[in-house]
């Protein structure tokens, strides 16, 4: 009756079933959606519903009159990919023609055309591990074999070229294609990304193997610390115009406007190869039409005025890191890893007790909810994820339950 791609309803594990059942308020400590976390830019509150002047802006530029009237274009309409490649130009320097832009209604709905348009029915994608949990999902639709391959944990979980070409060859060697190499830059939950020469020789490899590498940039306007000779946008990368490379963006991230659904996919490659990427994914676009025309008219003003809710999120979690380190001081039992990047922080903790015990221990006794490790796929036991957008009096008296429970004293 069903195809094997969605799973049976099964039985909620351990955490969700303890969610399900809760009565009491907990503080939420997993909280990533922007628009619930009470941002304040200074003294006014970004989110304040319509007193704000943010909301006030937003909500003006989606009463554009020529949303009233329907005329699909299935990339993108030119004024909202004109609006991307402006963003791409002034906020990382990168020249990206309007032409080489699609957008689509979500990331994740990107990374679904980007996997139609590169596997069959059982290909290999590799994707990063530790990293983003809706993968699993995002390569099962398209009936995808999802692979993985490590980040160096000896190494503060870096992405190394080398890690990608071992899984790589590994799985050819088991007979299998690789229709293409995710990356998630920077990386979601660790912040770590690929960057530099080790992303050219990623490019060397997929010209050489015939893989397309999809670069997830959601979180590029946060970077807090740079590598030397670091490069933000793969697709505009040294040596990207040699490989098939797509760079994916959207408001979700870069406006904090989650709701609106409109992100995008900037193609590049070798002239040929490019511009027949770039009409299959017209064609695969064209099925669909799913951008709103109201959120695409916006999208010049959105990103516009994304600034001042940035500099609000970037205070926010920068706020919210300090609170963390101070609380779980280095050489104690919690180590803090580095935040290059991203809303989240990853505690490695004492491996005394299976994470999703401690999770669920922290829920039922101390109501406060962290995500465990083994969500994102970290290679051993102990993590917990904790996201830093919180509202700060949120933030520090989860964290203080935390390290109480944890023992840290303080
Ligand atoms: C790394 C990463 N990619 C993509 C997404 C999804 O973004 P969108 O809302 O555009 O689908 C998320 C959401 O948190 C994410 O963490």
């Amino acid at each position: 009756m069903f195809s094997r791609r969605t799973p049976a309803p099964h039985e909620l594990n351990r955490l969700a079933l303890a969610l399900a059942a809760r009565t009491r308020p907990f503080l939420d400590l997993t909280a990533t959606n922007p628009t619930s976390v009470a941002l304040r830019s200074g003294e006014a509150d970004l989110f304040d519903g319509a007193r704000s002047g943010r909301d006030a802006r937003v909500l003006a530029a989606l009463a554009d009159a020529r949303g009233l009237v329907y005329t699909p274009d299935p990339k993108g309409i030119l004024s909202a990919r004109t609006a991307v490649s402006n963003y791409y130009a002034a906020v990382h320097g990168a020249l990206v023609p309007p032409d080489q832009i699609v957008l689509a209604a979500s990331s994740s709905e990107a990374y679904g055309w980007l996997f139609k348009l590169a596997g069959d029915p059982g290909d290999v994608v590799l994707v990063p591990a530790p990293s983003y949990p809706l993968l699993d999902a995002l390569a099962e639709l398209e009936s995808l074999t999802l692979h993985r391959y490590a980040l160096a944990s000896e190494d503060g979980f870096a992405v190394h070229a080398a890690a990608v070409e071992a899984e790589v060859r590994r799985a050819e060697a088991a007979g299998h294609r690789v229709a293409a190499v995710v990356l998630v830059n920077p990386n979601n939950p660790t912040g770590t990304s690929l960057a530099g020469a080790e992303l050219s020789t990623l490019f060397a490899l997929a010209k050489e193997r015939g893989f397309a590498v999809i670069s997830d940039e959601v979180f590029v306007d946060f970077r807090y610390s740079d590598r030397p000779g670091d490069v933000r946008i793969a697709a505009s990368a040294p040596g990207a115009e040699e490989a098939l490379v797509f760079s994916l963006g959207g408001l979700s991230k870069s406006a904090a406007l989650p709701q609106l659904k409109l992100s995008w996919i900037f193609a590049n490659g070798p002239a040929g190869l490019l511009d027949d990427a770039l009409e299959r994914l017209e064609w695969i676009a064209d099925a669909y039409l799913s951008v709103s025309t109201p959120v695409q008219l916006a999208l010049p003003k959105l990103l516009e005025h994304a600034r001042g809710t940035l500099d609000a999120i970037w205070a926010r979690v920068l706020h919210n890191e300090r609170a963390l380190r101070a609380r779980f001081p280095e050489g104690g039992p919690v180590t803090v890893l580095p935040v290059p990047a991203g809303w989240a922080a990853c505690l490695r903790v004492p491996a005394v007790r299976p994470e999703e015990d401690l999770v669920l221990d922290l829920l039922e006794s101390h109501d406060v909810l962290v995500q465990p490790g083994y969500f994102f796929d970290f290679p051993f036991e102990a993590f917990l994820v904790v996201s830093l957008l919180p509202a700060p009096e949120v933030f520090r008296e989860g964290i203080s339950r935390v390290a109480r429970c944890l023992g840290v004293p303080g």
